[in-house]
């Protein structure tokens, strides 16, 4: 990956299948220039190959016009999209949709009979009833605010006293935000963490998400789950972390 998302040359020959986070790379978050999402659709169609877009964040847009989903820009029939209410509901709801081109449509009905067969109905029909009433559109816009509030005390606080460590990734959505370590090791990182964690504070590594290649020091944080005004202390404790050998 490079800044406008993945590198499109280095899939590796014979790939079939590419799983994409185009809206925010997970983890990094960096979300997918459209020149990138054309050049890889362009190679799918080459290769005959199929995308997995899995938007899984979206809803929380920070600002700005979002671009254009792959599977909106896709005319050769070669997109998924993966949604999920994970993010804007609950992740225990366990409840996610899928858009397929035609073409595998009865394949992929087939392939969910013969895993669980469908989703539980009430959980559903609850949640067919709350999008068809209003309270889900109105709940998605009031925990934006939220969010967008949480993201940028973070960034803000990044800026003010992480300037000499962290350098943040922009992004465009999302409930979390990578920033990469400007001079630390990724073993010295996880040090930080280890210590933040003991004085109550929970951030992961973006080491721990590299699977074949060295991984690129820093930081992930997510803030779904803390109350914007707890913010300001836990991240003077991560300063701390930063600060004891
Ligand atoms: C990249 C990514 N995709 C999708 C999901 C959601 O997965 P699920 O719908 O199985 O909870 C997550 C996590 O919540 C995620 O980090």
């Amino acid at each position: 990956m490079d800044d406008e998302g993945l590198l499109v040359e280095g899939i590796p020959d014979g790939a079939r299948l590419v799983l994409v986070t185009p809206s925010h790379q997970y983890p990094l978050g960096m979300a997918m220039s459209l020149r990138r999402r054309l050049a890889l659709l362009a190679w799918a169609e080459e290769h005959g190959a199929a995308i997995v877009e899995d938007d899984y964040d979206s809803e929380f847009r920070l600002g700005g016009r979002p671009l254009e989903p792959l599977q909106m820009l896709d005319d050769a029939g070669r997109v998924i999209y993966v949604g999920t209410f994970s993010k804007t509901m609950l992740p225990t709801l366990r409840l996610g949709f899928v858009v397929v081109p035609g073409s595998i449509r009865r394949a992929v009905m087939a392939a969910r009979f013969v895993a669980d067969w469908h989703s539980p109905l009430p959980t559903q029909r609850a949640l067919a009833n709350f999008i068809r009433d209003g309270g889900f559109a109105r709940h998605v816009r009031r925990m934006r605010g939220l969010y967008r509030e949480r993201h940028d005390r973070i960034t803000t606080i990044l800026a003010r006293r992480f300037a000499d460590e962290l350098r943040v990734i922009p992004a465009a959505t999302g409930v979390h935000l990578a920033a990469l370590a400007t001079r630390r090791s990724a073993g010295r990182i996880d040090e930080v963490i280890a210590h933040a964690a003991s004085l109550g504070v929970g951030v992961q590594a973006t080491a721990g998400f590299a699977v074949d290649h060295e991984p690129r020091p820093g930081i992930l944080f997510g803030y779904g789950g803390i109350e914007t005004d707890r913010i300001e202390e836990a991240m003077e404790r991560l300063r701390t972390s930063f600060d004891v050998r």
